[in-house]
């Protein structure tokens, strides 16, 4: 059975859902929130689900002013303890990053922290792990020069980046594809192929699931072995059982609303000493 590394996944950091959710960004899955109470419902669900399966979860208050802070994952981006801070690619959202910059700060301050500036955009939606191998998407929110100083912080740590463009129908790379394990990817049909990719380590599989279930496609690996999936999406959810994984599912619909995937809602990490594969 192929095992999730499970030291990405001590930690996730989460943001709560502001009152202004209904105000979300929402022009790919969804045309809005309209059910707040829905929304933390869910949330609140989804925050269980990682605490239940070995995740130690930090909730950040939510900030009113800010409608899409509850989509963490674009506002860092944490490798093997090390700590990169995009300026986000959507300017309402630059505001959100402080007290997420702050609480990683403070819990990884043994490893590289690495800010953007310049021209360079990135939401950390855009980064995927499979293993040892990294890809970025290069979308509306994610631009040449960001994937450079991306680059830099993969080259320092000794990993291969590659980059993969995000079609104009969809938002990030996570919110069309995952890696519920190191060597799985989980791609949708009519929106990327396994050659975007390129040739895959041995013993990795590409699992194309019909255009209809792409935001199914985001997933989330757990260190239990558990696989979290979104309500709604069977070829995803039989591919899970099919490769000896357990599918935790979860109804996504207010969050999906507001175009946020399973993996926008959290920043994985580990504190130092944990990184085992290092
Ligand atoms: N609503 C999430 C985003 O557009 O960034």
């Amino acid at each position: 059975m192929a095992t999730v590394r499970l030291d990405q996944k001590r930690h996730a950091l989460v943001r709560a859902v502001p009152d202004s959710y209904p105000e979300a960004l929402a022009r790919f899955f969804g045309s809005g929130p309209t059910d707040i109470a829905t929304a933390r419902a869910q949330h609140q669900a989804y925050r269980q689900a990682l605490l239940d399966n070995g995740v130690e979860v930090t909730v950040l208050p939510a900030d009113h002013a800010y409608p899409d802070c509850i989509f963490v994952e674009d506002q860092a981006v944490v490798i093997d303890g090390h700590v990169l801070l995009p300026v986000p690619g959507h300017p309402s959202r630059v505001g959100e990053q402080p007290p997420v910059a702050d609480f990683l700060v403070r819990q990884l301050h043994g490893g590289r922290l690495c800010r953007m500036d310049g021209e360079a955009r990135m939401d950390g939606g855009d980064l995927l792990r499979l293993g040892n191998l990294f890809f970025v998407g290069r979308s509306t929110r994610t631009n040449d020069a960001g994937i450079e100083e991306l680059r830099l912080l993969l080259d320092h740590l000794g990993y291969e980046l590659r980059v993969v463009d995000i079609p104009e129908n969809a938002l990030h790379l996570t919110s069309i594809s995952s890696t519920p394990t190191d060597t799985d990817l989980f791609i949708p049909e009519g929106y990327l192929t396994p050659e975007d990719f390129g040739p895959l380590p041995e013993g990795c599989t590409v699992h194309v699931m019909p255009a209809e279930e792409v935001y199914g496609c985001s997933t989330i690996g757990l260190p239990t072995g558990r696989v979290i999936v979104a309500e709604g999406y069977p070829t995803v959810l039989a591919t899970v059982e099919a490769m000896g994984l357990e599918p935790l599912v979860l109804d996504m619909s207010e969050i999906r609303a507001g175009d946020g995937s399973l993996t926008c809602c959290s920043i994985f990490y580990s504190t130092p000493g944990q990184n085992e594969s290092e």
